[in-house]
């Protein structure tokens, strides 16, 4: 209803907006008095988790991406390897567990059949599983050994917003308990990563209030009959996603690749005009995403970069530059989902899509 609403014209718009209260919301109370990490909810002590080997996160659409943004944090904070993995794959296959392996299942609704099942698989061959869930109570976290909630309430939208960015923020606490517990940072380390995190909400405040640009951005993007979306290391799981939130909503044909594979297939569809999509935040990988935005701009591409503030050298090979603020390499997903997702809702409510309830699509998939 309206009421609902809080006068935005959908719940889409109204969760994406809520995004900064969400996180912060999820980055609650999970220190003690000395700043040290304490996720209670998790009930694993130290000892399982020094002896962890190896971590799986199992999920599905959306909750997929932010475990593949995960697996970057994991690895470099906690020194862990982590294999990521669709869910309905997962479950049917024979995946190495061991009482040491991890398993990560994330699922928004926590009634995810797929989900549900890959982490009931991982128990059978006596795996440890964390839940990373928003809903208190689930199917999927009575299944799980330990519950990691994200706080983002109730989302109504069928394209998920801000479920995803509280995952990814949850899914960095979980990196950083991890480190702290192995050892594998310092306490004063954690503690700057940690305040790191709890800065992304007054940021994220910053890029959404630069919206208007984005609306015209989007103009060009709904004329399309493809559109592109390329990164590099986390920006990688970003492209995905601002792929799936425009295919769902707009039903405009996207992808998205890693842009080092452009060349063994995808550069192929790009001809003139064709709107590409880039992530291009500073990080170890910048200039190499910038090649790649030479690569698709000679043959014709029209380039939206998605850069950091006073990044002047991309707007020298982009046409069109979306700023976010500088952070942590680790941390920019959830500052560079943001303008996709604005992009993604006004792209369909330009085409007249029905933005919350997308066609054929389901906002909890409870059946295979
Ligand atoms: C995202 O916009 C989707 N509609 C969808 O991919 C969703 O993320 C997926 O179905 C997983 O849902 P869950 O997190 O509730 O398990």
């Amino acid at each position: 209803t309206a009421a609902e609403k809080q006068g935005y014209p959908h719940f889409m718009l109204k969760e994406i907006h809520e995004q900064p209260q969400a996180i912060a919301d999820t980055l609650l109370a999970r220190t003690d008095p000395d700043g040290r990490i304490v996720l209670d909810e998790l009930r694993f002590d130290g000892a399982d988790l020094r002896s962890a080997d190896k971590v799986y996160v199992v999920a599905c659409g959306t909750s997929y991406h932010a475990g593949l943004v995960a697996k970057h944090a994991i690895e470099h904070w906690a020194g862990i390897g982590v294999e990521v993995e669709i869910a309905s794959e997962f479950r049917y296959r024979d995946p190495i567990l061991t009482p040491h392996t991890i398993v990560v299942a994330i699922s928004q609704s926590g009634e995810t059949t797929d989900t549900i099942a890959a982490a009931a698989h991982a128990r059978d061959q006596r795996a440890r599983v964390v839940a990373i869930s928003n809903v208190v109570g689930s199917t999927l976290t009575r299944e799980a050994d330990a519950v990691l909630y994200t706080r983002a309430g109730p989302e109504i939208a069928v394209a998920s917003t801000k479920a995803f960015t509280t995952q990814i923020a949850a899914l960095g606490v979980l990196a950083l308990f991890l480190a702290q517990e192995r050892r594998k940072l310092f306490p004063e380390e954690c503690r700057d990563q940690l305040a790191r995190l709890e800065q992304l909400p007054e940021l994220m405040e910053q890029v959404l209030e630069a919206d208007g640009h984005l609306a015209e951005l989007a103009e060009r993007i709904a004329r399309a009959d493809y559109v592109m979306f390329i990164g590099r290391h986390n920006g990688v799981p970003i492209a995905l996603e601002g792929a799936l939130k425009l295919k769902e909503i707009s039903y405009l044909h996207a992808e998205g690749f890693p842009a080092g594979e452009m060349k063994h297939g995808p550069i192929a569809l790009i001809d003139s005009g064709g709107p590409v999509i880039a992530i291009a935040t500073r990080g170890h990988v910048h200039s190499k995403v910038v090649s790649n935005i030479q690569e698709v701009k000679a043959r014709g591409a029209e380039v939206t970069a998605i850069a950091t503030e006073g990044d002047t050298a991309v707007k020298e090979h982009a046409d069109h530059v979306v700023y976010v603020p500088e952070v942590h390499e680790l941390l920019y997903p959830i500052l560079t989902v943001l303008p996709l997702q604005a992009i993604a809702y006004h792209a369909a409510v330009l085409l007249g899509r029905d933005v919350d309830q997308p066609r054929n699509l389901a906002k909890t998939v409870t059946v295979e």
